[in-house]
């Protein structure tokens, strides 16, 4: 008898796991996200998977994706591109999602895309704006513009609306972002009519950059161009400013992080860079979005949560379309993205899968970024 009752809980426990598991499988529709958790680029990783959680709850409570629930996977990878390989590999053959949510940082998008491709599940990077992003190949996106048009955005500015003239250009070498956004930048500024009075370089991690500051400041420039992180460039600006270097610093969305503030203080004064998003931006989509973040996570979006949320959300409508959530189904209908009504702004997908939208560009004044003009392509 005993041996009976002992064997039917295991039958009736086992059928219950079984029953659940399923259901679990059945029931949710599982998605990956892969970033800079941890280390000097934090707040691109966490910020951006603010975004996507908000994203995820908010399509939850309003009835999930034709009736299953969504739910995520996230791995950190420390701002190292060799861990972000491995995590979209995980990602794919251990958590099967069915789309992923990566990288922020061009060169780590760049070192996971062809895993990617490679298995056909469909890859969004919600900011990466190096081009080579999505040249990796068909199953990879983008719901950001692309470098050649923010390396323009902020030349013009300099040229046109600032009236500066001479610039010096301060760039990552270990990064493609900063890389290609200083060729772009420069590009643009010399067919102007602007002069680079001086092009130096430092590497990711650096701490002094004296020598660079030191030998561009006998340039005299008008300005100095910086298209890199916010680590290095808030240690950057206070170092030009001890140096005696008063002029505007100028960057690219790499500044983003309310850490840039604590990091550079008072020596970013005067700076203006060129972002996806203002949260004074007054269209209602933008201001939803700003009162739903600071409602659940106590603190103002920056823009990669911004990117984060629009990757989710035009994820979810292509999710939506699509005859099934096979990566080749799910890749045609996001390939059809067109005037999807973003926090980061109207965003139509074209046929390289990189977004066709405006830029803003946002001036440092008194540790906040003020919202200065937006620039449509
Ligand atoms: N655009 C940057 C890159 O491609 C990443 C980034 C986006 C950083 C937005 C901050 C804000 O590497």
């Amino acid at each position: 008898m005993k041996f009976f009752s002992a064997f039917f809980t295991f039958v009736l426990a086992f059928a219950f796991l079984l029953t659940q598991g399923c259901t679990k499988k059945n029931d949710t529709i599982l998605i990956g996200n892969y970033g800079s958790m941890t280390g000097a680029e934090a707040t691109f990783g966490l910020s951006t998977k603010d975004g996507i959680t908000l994203a995820i709850e908010e399509i939850n409570v309003a009835g999930g994706i034709n009736g299953k629930k969504v739910d995520m996977k996230v791995y950190d990878n420390g701002g190292k591109p060799e861990e972000a390989r491995l995590s979209v590999e995980k990602l794919i053959n251990v958590d099967n999602v069915v789309a992923i949510l990566g990288e922020v940082a061009s060169t780590r998008s760049l070192a996971a895309a062809p895993v990617a491709q490679q298995y056909k599940v469909p890859m969004i990077s919600p900011s990466s704006t190096n081009p080579e992003v999505t040249k990796k190949g068909d199953y990879i996106f983008r719901v950001c513009f692309i470098d050649p048009f923010q390396g323009m955005v902020m030349a013009k500015f300099a040229f046109n609306s600032l009236n500066l003239k001479k610039a010096a250009v301060l760039r990552d070498s270990k990064s493609d972002y900063s890389m290609g956004l200083a060729d772009y930048f420069t590009k643009t500024f010399t067919e102007l009519g602007g002069t680079i009075v001086a092009d130096e370089k430092y590497q990711s991690a650096d701490v002094d950059f004296k020598a660079q500051l030191t030998s561009l400041k006998t340039k005299a420039p008008d300005f100095i161009f910086i298209p890199g992180y916010y680590t290095e460039v808030g240690l950057i600006a206070r170092q030009a400013r001890d140096l005696g270097l008063t002029v505007p610093l100028l960057g690219g969305d790499g500044w983003d992080s309310p850490k840039l503030f604590e990091i550079g203080g008072d020596a970013l004064t005067n700076s203006y860079i060129s972002n996806h998003f203002a949260a004074e931006d007054p269209r209602p989509e933008v201001q939803k979005f700003v009162t739903s973040f600071k409602a659940r996570f106590g603190v103002e979006p920056d823009g990669l949560a911004s990117a984060g949320y629009d990757a989710a959300n035009i994820l979810f409508e292509a999710m939506k379309k699509a005859k099934s959530l096979e990566g080749s189904e799910l890749r045609t209908a996001l390939a059809q993205t067109k005037d999807f009504k973003g926090a980061t702004g109207v965003i139509s997908l074209d046929e390289n899968r990189d977004a066709v939208k405006s830029a803003v560009i946002l001036k440092i004044e008194s540790g906040k970024f003020k919202y200065v003009e937006t620039v449509n392509p």
